[in-house]
């Protein structure tokens, strides 16, 4: 038996708010366990995980998460603030980026290792490229006069689907981080299993969010 339409939106929109509430506590919750075996200041190598955690697990993922219709934090908010707080959150995240990128090069080159040999290493670094310019592509719709000849509506449509991308290249470093000899070592069993859940959880949370806000809306206004 199908549900009267309004207890169906209504359902919907609860089920939005749990996933939300869910990747709220992934994204923060990440960083937190990352630290555990990382015990940041032991050891030169120690900030790598922790600052990239940080960066793209609980600063982007928080920083995309504020134009959630259900579970921003600045749902009362209006639209300008929650612009404020996600470049503000996207520039930290960058900060966070490129200092546990230049940390993890300098520890390898302490130790005379060769740099960028895995498939981690790769598409970290990529994934650190990819993020600064996506940080250049948010000036240009700070500043829109910039690019005459693009309307509004599609400079925020680019920003987004490929700020998506480059969420999405984020949460599959961390996974590949989490397959490192380090990590597997460190953390086994279920542990591992549910920290490799925590950037699934959030990137199905963010992939429905930027899908909503966008694509499907775009695709039937045309
Ligand atoms: C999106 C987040 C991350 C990015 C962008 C990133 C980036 C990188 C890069 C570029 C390297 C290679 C540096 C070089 O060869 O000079 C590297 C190495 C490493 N990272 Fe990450 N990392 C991230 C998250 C993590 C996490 C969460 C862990 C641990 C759970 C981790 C563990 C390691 C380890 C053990 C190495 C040394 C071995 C290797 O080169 O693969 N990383 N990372």
């Amino acid at each position: 038996m199908a549900l009267p339409a309004e207890a169906e939106s209504r359902l919907y929109r609860a089920l939005r708010a749990a996933s939300g509430a869910a990747a709220h506590a992934a994204a923060l919750g990440f960083p937190a366990a990352v630290a555990l075996p990382a015990r940041p200041g032991s050891s030169l190598f120690s900030w790598h995980p922790l600052l990239m955690a940080l960066a793209f697990s609980f600063l982007m993922t928080e920083a995309l998460l504020v134009f959630s219709p259900e579970s921003s934090p600045l749902r009362s908010f209006s639209r300008k603030v929650k612009v404020r707080v996600h470049w503000a959150l996207q520039l930290l995240a960058l900060l966070c980026a490129l200092l546990g990128l230049g940390i993890i090069s300098y520890n390898k080159h302490l130790n005379g290792k060769a740099h960028f040999v895995t498939w981690h290493g790769l598409t970290g670094l990529l994934t650190v490229l990819y993020a600064s310019m996506q940080c250049a592509g948010g000036v240009v719709l700070l500043y829109p006069k910039l690019m005459k000849n693009w309307t509004l509506a599609k400079l925020k449509l680019y920003h987004a689907t490929s700020g998506l991308v480059g969420y999405l290249l984020g949460c599959a470093s961390l996974m590949l981080g989490m397959c490192s000899l380090w990590f597997t070592t460190s953390v086994t069993g279920i542990s591992w299993y549910l920290l490799m859940l925590c950037p699934i959880l959030t990137s199905l949370v963010i992939m429905n969010q930027v899908s909503n806000a966008y694509l499907y809306r775009k695709r039937s206004q045309h």
